[in-house]
């Protein structure tokens, strides 16, 4: 594989020395490219010893081959170690004013990213919002670690180690399973949509049940984007750690709605799962509405677009469209029928219906659904554990696809 390093100024870069050596030794093609500040922590000549390759931090050298782009094309993989605050600012930003960033704009290999710096520095939430906005964009966070820091303190910061970085971001890229390399768009929980600055209409949504069909889909070898609403505290533990799940986060239907939109360009199946409001407040107050303006009588709605019916509509060829039906039915034969109807008005694939009440469904860990496929036959039934019912649409999904 031909791996990309950018190292940038921080003591843990001693670290990265480590990383590459790990990689070369792996037989693969190391190419590293520090910023001007990580020299003065590791110097080039141990850089070019340690990768075999040249190593240039100059856009203006190899001006005839466009360093810059011949790099970042030619990459299968992008590792940033360490990533200081100010290398998090730059790649938010977009800057380009050295050969790092430029490869970093110039590649569309996958990136992972290994953060290091004080504890204070990671909390800010400049950092914070940085992480978040490179996790949307599809990049990959490995670490920090909790530990001892350069000044003696301790806390989040540390960069993580060598080989941990090693295994994380090579399974970023190569991946097994019955799934692999297939490009997965997901959403979960349940929307939020504002009636004032501190109320909110929304539902019980835990968002369980749509982590699971992304961390299932990506254990089966996916890379898969998570469009994730409100969730129940920590319904995204294993989905936030997993090497191949990039999570984005909305509030309401309408930021679900262009999320997903998004994500669905370029997947080859995209799975609704989220609850999503039906209609929002027609007027938001500004204000937190208070008795003293007098008694509220009603609070007018208008509807909201049916992201899952756009999905479909704007799909590209061979690409899956999946729903998820949440239904309250007399009985097994209603269940059928509501979702029968349900499956052709929203025209997907394949619809995975189940039966939700006070007890049952929503924040439970544990599920049942019935598959129907586009003939309305039912394709598969599915019982136990979240997981359980994720994989089950999965295998619907693959044999769908050929797979
Ligand atoms: N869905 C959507 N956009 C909406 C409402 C629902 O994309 N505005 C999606 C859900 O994510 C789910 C599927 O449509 O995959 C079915 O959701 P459900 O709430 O069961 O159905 P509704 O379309 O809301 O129909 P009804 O309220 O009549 O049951």
């Amino acid at each position: 594989m031909f791996i990309v390093v950018g190292v940038t100024g921080g003591i843990a870069a001693y670290k990265t020395v480590q990383l590459v050596r790990i990689l070369v030794t792996g037989g693969h093609d190391v190419h590293v490219i520090p910023t001007a500040d990580a020299l003065k922590f590791v110097g080039l000549t141990t850089w070019e010893a340690i990768s075999r390759n040249p190593v240039t931090i100059s856009v203006h050298e190899d001006v005839a081959e466009v360093r810059h782009v011949a790099l970042g094309r030619k990459a299968d993989l992008v590792i940033v170690a360490p990533a200081t605050a100010n290398t998090l600012a730059a790649m938010t930003a977009g800057l380009a004013d050295d050969l790092l960033g430029t490869t970093l704009l110039a590649t569309s290999a996958p990136v992972v990213v290994a953060p290091a710096m004080h504890t204070e520095m990671w909390r800010h939430p400049a950092t914070t919002a940085n992480v978040e906005t490179l996790r949307s964009r599809g990049v990959h966070i490995v670490g920090p670690a909790d530990g001892p820091l350069t000044g003696g303190d301790s806390g989040p910061g540390r960069m993580s180690e060598p080989e941990q970085i090693a295994a994380f971001a090579l399974s970023v890229v190569s991946a097994d399973g019955d799934l692999a390399d297939l490009r997965v768009a997901v959403s979960t929980g349940g929307t939020r949509e504002p009636i004032d600055p501190v109320r909110f209409i929304g539902n019980r949504s835990s968002g369980r049940q749509g982590a699971a069909i992304a961390v299932a889909a990506a254990d089966r070898g996916a890379h898969v984007r998570l469009v994730a609403a409100h969730v129940d505290e920590g319904a995204l533990a294993e989905a936030s750690v997993h090497p191949r799940i990039a999570i984005i986060r909305v509030g309401t239907a309408g930021e679900l709605g262009s999320a997903m939109r998004e994500a669905a360009v370029g997947a080859d199946a995209v799975v609704m799962v989220a609850a999503v409001a039906d209609y929002r407040v027609a007027e938001v107050a500004d204000r937190k509405l208070s008795k003293e303006d007098g008694p509220l009588q009603t609070l007018a709605l208008v509807p909201n677009d049916d992201i899952l019916a756009g999905l479909v509509s704007e799909r590209a060829a061979r690409q899956t469209v999946v729903g998820f039906a949440a239904e309250t039915p007399d009985d097994e034969a209603d269940l059928l029928e509501r979702g029968r109807r349900k499956r052709r008005r929203k025209g997907v694939d394949l619809l995975a219906v189940n039966e939700v009440g006070w007890n049952a469904g929503f924040e439970s860990s544990d599920n049942r659904v019935i598959v129907l496929g586009a003939d309305d036959e039912v394709v598969a039934e599915a019982s136990g554990t979240k997981r359980a019912v994720a994989d089950a649409v999965w295998d619907a999904v693959a044999k769908l696809r050929g797979r």
